[in-house]
């Protein structure tokens, strides 16, 4: 299969920034503004006249310059053409939820897939005006200047952040456990609200690793490629090659990258935490 040239990437990044920009100033221009709020089926899961409103603007944008390109849209679904060794992954407001209550952490996220693996990732967080960019090879950017994963190495000096996918009332494995687990063994745990947003805060040092389970490829696409891009790791859980079917992510500075899958891998059932004695063997 043919290879994408620097000079390609570069000009596809340009683009998807442009579109990026876009859809962060219909987010701008609509915040704290919302006339309807409806759930999708699960209990949290919303979407709001915004949400469509940012996809139209960057589906517009995309197929004009890349009307032979598959997208994978969160509000449409699969459409575009039939270049199959592209595939983009499109969340036009990844932190609903926040949006909806007028909390500032939401973000566009638009990620591209070539030949299955992520080369371009834009997020960009209108409210605060936090624009992250990276394509594979190219490195990764805050507002045009050159962004690193922290340098902590080990847990407990860490700061980590999570997430808990819509399905968290119809399953056990929801990522409560982990969640106690991981706030037990580090400097804290943030529950952000924007996965994308997460990952671009583990590529600028902010927070040193991030893991969720339930995510769709909108969700993470372009945050892997700002994470990997500064200099960090993405993988499953246990440290096996990162599978974006599976909807888990494990994504590190790299140097608390091992220490984080065992301790995910650890996670004892959350019972412990209503018993002192017990709990307190576990730091
Ligand atoms: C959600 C956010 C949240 C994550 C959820 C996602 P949405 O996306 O990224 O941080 O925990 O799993 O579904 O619904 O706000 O686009
Ligand atoms: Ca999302
Ligand atoms: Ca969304």
């Amino acid at each position: 299969m043919q290879s994408t040239s620097a000079e390609q990437l570069q000009i596809i990044l340009d683009i998807a920034t442009e579109a990026a920009l876009a859809a962060g100033a219909v987010l701008r221009d609509c915040w704290g503004k919302i006339e309807s709020v409806e759930e999708k089926g699960r209990p949290g899961d919303l979407v709001t006249e915004v949400d469509k409103k940012s996809e139209a603007v960057i589906l517009k944008i995309l197929t004009r310059h890349f009307p032979d390109h598959p997208i994978l849209a969160e509000e449409s679904g699969r459409i575009g053409g039939d270049r199959e060794q592209y595939l983009w992954a499109i969340d036009p407001l990844d932190g609903t939820t926040n949006y909806a209550h007028g909390y500032p952490a939401s973000s566009v996220s638009i990620g591209l897939l070539i030949d299955n693996i992520p080369h371009i990732g834009v997020v960009y967080d209108p409210v605060r005006d936090r624009l992250y960019q990276a394509a594979k090879g190219l490195g990764a950017t805050c507002n045009r200047r050159p962004i690193k994963v922290s340098s902590t190495t080990d847990l407990r000096h860490s700061l980590l952040v999570t997430g808990f996918a819509y399905d968290r009332h119809e399953t056990t494995d929801n990522n409560y456990a982990e969640f106690c687990y991981l706030t037990h063994l580090t400097q804290g745990v943030r529950r952000g609200g924007s996965a994308a947003l997460d990952l671009a805060l583990v590529a600028g040092g902010h927070l040193d690793g991030y893991w969720e389970r339930g995510l769709k490829p909108w969700d993470i696409v372009a945050g892997i490629v700002l994470v990997e891009e500064a200099g960090g790791r993405v993988t499953a859980y246990d440290e096996s090659p990162f599978d974006l079917q599976s909807g888990r992510i494990l994504a590190t500075n790299s140097q608390i990258h091992s220490a984080l899958s065992r301790s995910l891998l650890a996670t004892p059932p959350i019972s412990v935490w209503s018993n002192l004695a017990e709990m307190q063997k576990l730091t």
